[in-house]
């Protein structure tokens, strides 16, 4: 028999209840989660399973893995993706973006840039985007197009609601500060919503989803990391298909696609890591 909900809340998933729904959230997410992560597997499902009244992590597996319920696979896929993030994080891939590649693109492109940040959690990486655009007037220009996807809706909604805990401005000059913020409450601010405007959210999930479109600079930054070799080989591939030729892509500073097989071209651009479309070299470990 189960024990009493709030018993059984004081439990931890079993080693095997850890493994099936690990294995679970590898198949739907690409997340790969180590041993060690049990306790936080645990206390983030535990959530799942109070908020729906489920009477066990068996039942509640059993659930998910029917499949049937759209909605609470995407709540339990949002419990367990980590959205850490701030504005101008590693700002130089934003200074490599304003001062070479964009002015590049420009020359080369008839039409306006398209920029995708790929796993943009809560919307701080295509709002920094969105800043360093309007201070080149390339936004009012209609010069570039940024968009911003993730598959957790709930960093979604925050991005499109705009408003940022102090702590996620930690990085952002004062400049900018002053310029595209307004304080909202002690510890909050709201991004500006003219600039917010400028940039299109959609939920996607990396692994299971297509790419649709075509994209000239994609940030995937700081998402990699939370997948296996095959994982980052297949979603790569993708971004390498979903870029138009001479395009961009800039992963994580702690990321590599050094053991990837990959078209992509490693380069440095004012210090910033990049990974260039260029047709000529493929590289094979
Ligand atoms: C740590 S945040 C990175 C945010 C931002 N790119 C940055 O560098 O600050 C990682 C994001 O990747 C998202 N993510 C993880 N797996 C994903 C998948 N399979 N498809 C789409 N997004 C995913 C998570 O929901 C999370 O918001």
């Amino acid at each position: 028999m189960f024990k009493k909900l709030s018993e059984r809340s004081l439990l931890e998933l079993t080693d095997e209840e850890f493994k099936k729904f690990s294995d679970l959230i590898y198949q739907l997410s690409g997340i790969y989660l180590k041993d060690s992560k049990i306790t936080l597997l645990s206390n983030r499902l535990r959530q799942r399973i109070n908020e729906r009244n489920f009477g066990s992590f068996a039942e509640y597996y059993d659930y998910i893995r029917k499949g049937e319920d759209q909605g609470e696979i995407n709540q339990m896929l949002n419990a367990v993706s980590t959205n850490e993030t701030y504005f101008f994080r590693s700002e130089k891939h934003f200074e490599a973006l304003t001062e070479k590649i964009m002015p590049e693109l420009l020359k080369k492109i008839n039409r306006p840039i398209r920029i995708w940040c790929a796993g943009c959690s809560s919307g701080e990486e295509p709002y920094t985007v969105a800043m360093i655009m309007n201070e080149k007037n390339w936004l009012s220009h209609r010069l570039v197009e940024i968009y911003g996807s993730d598959m957790n809706t709930d960093v979604l909604d925050e991005a499109k609601k705009g408003l940022y805990d102090v702590k996620r401005l930690r990085a952002t000059p004062d400049y900018y500060k002053d310029k595209y913020f307004k304080k909202y409450d002690q510890d909050t601010y709201k991004f500006d919503e003219q600039i917010a405007g400028y940039v299109k959210f959609f939920r996607q999930n990396l692994l299971t989803d297509s790419f649709d479109d075509l994209y000239d600079v994609i940030f995937c930054r700081n998402v990699m990391i939370y997948f296996d070799k095959p994982v980052q080989q297949k979603i790569v591939s993708k971004f390498y298909d979903a870029m138009t030729p001479g395009g961009y892509l800039m992963i994580g500073h702690s990321e590599s696609l050094y053991f990837i097989e990959t078209k992509f071209v490693y380069e440095k651009i004012m210090d910033a890591p990049v990974y260039h479309k260029d047709d000529s070299v493929i590289r094979k470990v």
